[in-house]
């Protein structure tokens, strides 16, 4: 008896909930392109590049920070990520060693990660 009687109290909330989970869905739908980019690339980033780079692009033991005058814009170009994933790099701006190859990461998944690393660039003051 009290059983339903609670199940019939909570039915609103659930409709509730249910209409915010939808709500919610239907918003991230429109969230504009660049940022579904973004946030798709730092998956990728943290599943490929966080190891070394570091999770917070500052670098780790094994590689350098991206969020490093080094790497702003003019000096490194989207084309030196592109071909630093698809060839691995020679070390030659620090003492990390080379970096391999990652051809599991397609090139639009290298775009993605781009638009990632700029935007925490650009939020760091590098551009
Ligand atoms: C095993 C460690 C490691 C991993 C994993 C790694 N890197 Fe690197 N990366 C390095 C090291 C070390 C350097 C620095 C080489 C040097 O001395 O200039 C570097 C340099 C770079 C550079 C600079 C290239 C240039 O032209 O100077 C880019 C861009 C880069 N990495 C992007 C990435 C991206 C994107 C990923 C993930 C898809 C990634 N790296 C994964 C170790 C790594």
């Amino acid at each position: 008896m009290s059983n339903t009687r609670n199940a019939r109290r909570w039915q609103p909330w659930a409709m509730a909930m249910g209409v915010i989970a939808i709500l919610a869905l239907i918003g991230s739908q429109l969230l504009p392109n660049d940022d579904s980019a973004q946030q798709q690339g730092k998956l990728t980033y943290n599943d490929n590049c966080a190891s070394c780079h570091g999770a917070d692009l500052q670098g780790t033991r094994q590689g350098p920070p991206f969020l490093h005058q080094v790497y702003e814009p003019s000096h490194h170009g989207d084309e030196a990520f592109y071909r630093a994933i698809a060839n691995g790099v020679q070390a030659h701006h620090w003492r990390f060693g080379d970096m391999p190859a990652v051809p599991n990461v397609s090139r639009e998944q290298a775009s993605d990660i781009i638009a990632y690393i700029r935007e925490q660039q650009r939020a760091a003051g590098i551009k």
